[in-house]
């Protein structure tokens, strides 16, 4: 099949399960209003602690959030375990600015990781290297306090090498308190602006930091935020039109979008994405040979709100039904012409191929260079016949004519004229 760049660690479950659900919670929830207003409203610490006072998740149930994911196919999850604002969910001995010490009153990250893993589903850590709180984190482009003169001058008298330690060590309070953990997501570089230096390998030590965790947990997929390559490559909010390739070659890749304009919880975001689209945007994922990796940004009370339950229930209406043409499945290979309107996934270990038919046409689809290739097709909703014809149309025409679009190499597949009532219907052909 296609030649992928292989991985240092296991990415044999990561392109078998395809789906997987992003989490991003911490004290920014409170704010609604996303998870960089610390930054864009340009906050000092004693602004943004009234979060902090007030972080109380009376209705949080990491098992139905476990529920949730795994009822809409999501095999993985990652979340936040900090971010930028720099507050950790779980009980770090390297610093003060954690859940325990708000009046959630405990450790918030080991719960869900057992509800997750309990459901078997593998395990993701996001963590921030950008750290908005930490006494020694240095001012740059990001930095909440960028325009203000006296953190500029003070920022000067940090010694960011502590900050380096830091991030060491939480990495190996994390990689030796929770068990296997299955992925690292570290986020992010960046380079520098408006006279204020970035941030990079160097500042974040990351060949240092990559030893660690091969050291500790040589199965885990990093991914490729650390300026240091890693194993998987991760495209944020953008549909890659091909299948995603790093000095020419293919790699492993997951590609992350939020449900709506915001990671953290946003009450008054409307730019909400349909069950849908969210759908097709899978399918288009899987069919470039990615994962999809789509995020939910809890309340504060520790709830997914409605608007995310019900996208997360439609997917899983369809998921249901049609999890055959996303797990396991890969793009298709280059001698078979997807059709206008459609895309394809292909399960190698099968040999099935899934035509998802994204806009339903009139009574045919014609597959280019399928003809002599398939043995049976079925719409996979309700395991439905879809009776086919091969070659050109019989016909009246002149020899050799073109009729319908359809000429030897051609499959034509004869659909009922009214959609299946399903989000994306798929049609499943088994390959000779
Ligand atoms: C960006 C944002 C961040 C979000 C991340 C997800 O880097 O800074 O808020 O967590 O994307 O990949």
């Amino acid at each position: 099949m296609f030649e992928v760049k292989k991985t240092a660690g296991d990415s044999s479950w990561f392109v078998h399960d395809r789906f997987g659900l992003f989490i991003h919670w911490g004290l920014y929830s409170l704010g609604a209003r996303h998870e960089w207003l610390k930054s864009r409203e340009k906050m000092t610490d004693e602004r943004y602690d009234k979060y902090f006072r007030r972080f109380d998740p009376d209705l949080y149930d990491p098992e139905l959030w476990a529920e949730y994911a795994s009822g809409a196919g999501m095999k993985y999850f990652v979340i936040t375990t900090k971010h930028h604002e720099g507050f950790c969910l779980w009980d770090s001995k390297l610093t003060d600015y954690k859940a325990p010490n708000t009046p959630a009153g405990r450790d918030l990250l080991r719960p869900i990781v057992e509800a997750f893993r309990g459901r078997g589903m593998k395990v993701g850590f996001y963590y921030s290297l950008i750290d908005w709180h930490h006494p020694h984190y240095t001012v740059d482009p990001k930095h909440p306090l960028r325009l203000d003169p006296k953190f500029i001058e003070e920022s000067g008298k940090r010694d960011f090498y502590k900050y380096r330690e830091y991030l060491l060590g939480q990495t190996k309070e994390l990689l030796t308190q929770f068990g296997k953990v299955d992925l690292m997501f570290y986020d992010f570089s960046f380079p520098g602006e408006n006279g204020l230096p970035g941030k990079g390998k160097d500042d974040w030590g990351s060949e240092r930091l990559v030893g660690l965790i091969r050291e500790l947990q040589p199965h885990i997929l990093l991914n490729d935020r650390l300026q240091v390559g890693g194993d998987i490559t991760t495209p944020e909010q953008y549909m890659p039109k091909e299948w995603v390739k790093a000095d020419g070659q293919r790699v492993v890749w997951e590609t992350c979008h939020t449900f709506s304009g915001s990671w953290g919880y946003h009450r008054d975001e409307e730019t909400w994405k349909s069950a849908e689209t969210l759908i097709k945007m899978l399918i288009d994922t899987v069919g470039k040979g990615g994962n999809l990796l789509l995020n939910v940004g809890p309340t504060g009370r520790g709830e997914f709100d409605e608007r995310s339950l019900e996208r997360l229930k439609g997917i899983g209406e369809w998921m249901k039904r049609h999890g055959r043409s996303i797990y396991g499945c890969t793009q298709a290979p280059e001698s078979y012409i997807r059709p206008q309107d459609c895309r394809l996934t292909y399960n190698p270990a099968t040999n099935r191929m899934y035509v998802h038919v994204f806009s339903w046409p009139f009574k045919n689809i014609h597959l280019h260079g399928f003809a002599g290739k398939v043995e049976y097709a079925q719409l996979l909703n309700d395991c439905s016949e879809i009776r086919m014809r091969e070659g050109a149309a019989e016909s009246t025409m002149a020899e050799g004519a073109f009729r319908e679009g359809r000429d030897a190499e051609t499959l034509t597949l004869s659909l009922p004229v009214k959609k299946p009532d399903v989000a994306v219907p798929v049609i499943e052909l088994f390959l000779k």
